[in-house]
């Protein structure tokens, strides 16, 4: 597997970290961003999404999502999902990943439907 500098990071997915936006713009100009809308309406609280990518689920949580904690192995989907989460109206919080093994996270127990 290839690995390439990112902002001072090693990404392991140079080309997937480049390419997945533009994939992800043409899904969405057809119709994947309702899809999208659809698949998040309904949680509330704290959600956690597993792989990000560049953040593009953020603007489509409902109000009800109070916290989103996302995790990203991909140092420049990262840096863009960090971005993104900025300017959401959610606290989205953007942490690293790894690509093998887990991430802990501060989540509660049991707190899926
Ligand atoms: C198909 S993309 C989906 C991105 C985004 N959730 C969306 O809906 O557009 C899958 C993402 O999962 C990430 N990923 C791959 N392996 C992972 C792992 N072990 N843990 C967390 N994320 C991972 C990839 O880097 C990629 O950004």
């Amino acid at each position: 597997m290839s690995a390439a500098k990112t902002s001072g990071k090693v990404s392991r997915r140079p080309l997937f970290g480049r390419m997945y936006p533009k994939m992800a713009a043409a899904m969405d100009e057809g119709g994947m961003t309702e899809r999208r809308r659809e698949l998040l309406a309904g949680p509330s609280g704290e959600a956690i999404e597993v792989g990000a990518g560049h953040g593009v689920n953020f603007p489509h949580y409902p109000a009800e999502v109070v916290q989103v904690v996302a995790v990203e192995p991909e140092s420049r989907l990262r840096a863009r999902a960090q971005a993104s989460a900025g300017e959401s109206s959610q606290l989205a919080r953007v942490r690293r990943a790894r690509r093998s093994g887990c991430t802990r996270e501060p989540m509660q127990d049991s707190t899926a439907p």
